[in-house]
């Protein structure tokens, strides 16, 4: 039973369908109703969605009762809800920056927090974070959302060491350029600066890798995992 942040569209959407396909059931969540309904009207197994702001402090709690309320059980999180906020850093507004580290960092320590108290004493489960190529680049213009992937990947280290032989696997992926609607905008912003970007990859890429991931035996913890398009300038 797999728990999904930021389903409604991208990524996370296609890690959801690729979960529903391995046969996990799923808890959906994000803040746009129809897409997460049209989601689980798609998938073949059963589905409860949560319509929130991730943001918002309450909305883990809310994840995880939902999950044993409908599903009994609570065994993954995948912490992919995300967003990129950009530009000129003197010109950049900077409650958005602050609303991005709310979402890109701030909810996943939260909801972190929430299910490891849970999976804990249950002895297994796993919480995969998605980060980013960016984790581990200098891209001008940004710099906070690098900073936030790269305290995700120090954050993501730490808490698998801590819940080591707790049966509780932690780890990380790091996708390169995926063609998303948070790629999108960057590639209509590269190419107004004449700027022509490499071919990404898709959103199904990221999420078999992740598939593969939660497919390991118990006893090996993929830790970290950086997947990047064969054409990828990073
Ligand atoms: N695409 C890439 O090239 C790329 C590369 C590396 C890493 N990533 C990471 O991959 C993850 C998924 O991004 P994506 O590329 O799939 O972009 P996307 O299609 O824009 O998806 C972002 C998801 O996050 C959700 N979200 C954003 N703000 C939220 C909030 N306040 N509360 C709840 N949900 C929220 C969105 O749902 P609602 O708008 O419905 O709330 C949406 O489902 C992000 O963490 C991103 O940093 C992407």
């Amino acid at each position: 039973m797999a728990v999904v942040t930021g389903a409604s569209s991208g990524i996370g959407e296609a890690i959801a369908r690729e979960l529903a396909a391995a046969g996990m059931h799923l808890v959906v969540t994000a803040r746009r109703a129809d897409r997460l309904l049209a989601l689980k009207s798609s998938l073949g197994v059963p589905c409860a969605v949560l319509a929130a702001d991730i943001a918002d402090p309450s909305t883990p709690t809310a994840l995880l009762a939902l999950a044993l309320q409908t599903h009994g059980r609570a065994d993954v999180l995948v912490n992919n809800a995300g967003r990129v906020v950009s530009g000129a850093f003197d010109r950049v507004d900077l409650d958005e920056l602050a609303a991005m580290t709310r979402v890109n960092f701030d909810a996943v320590v939260r909801a972190s927090y929430v299910f490891a108290r849970h999976l804990k004493p249950q002895g297994s489960g796993a919480i995969v974070n998605v980060s980013s190529v960016g984790a581990y680049l200098s891209h001008s213009s940004m710099g906070v959302y690098g900073a936030l992937k790269h305290a995700l990947e120090t954050f993501t280290t730490a808490l698998r060491v801590e819940l080591r032989g707790s049966g509780v696997r932690v780890g990380s992926i790091a996708p390169g350029s995926t063609d998303t609607e948070i790629y999108g905008a960057l590639r209509e912003r590269a190419a107004a600066a004449g700027v022509q970007m490499a071919p990404p990859l898709d959103a199904a890429d990221i999420a078999a890798a992740v598939r593969f991931m939660l497919e390991r035996p118990a006893h090996a913890n993929v830790a970290r995992l950086l997947l990047v398009s064969a054409a990828e300038s990073a």
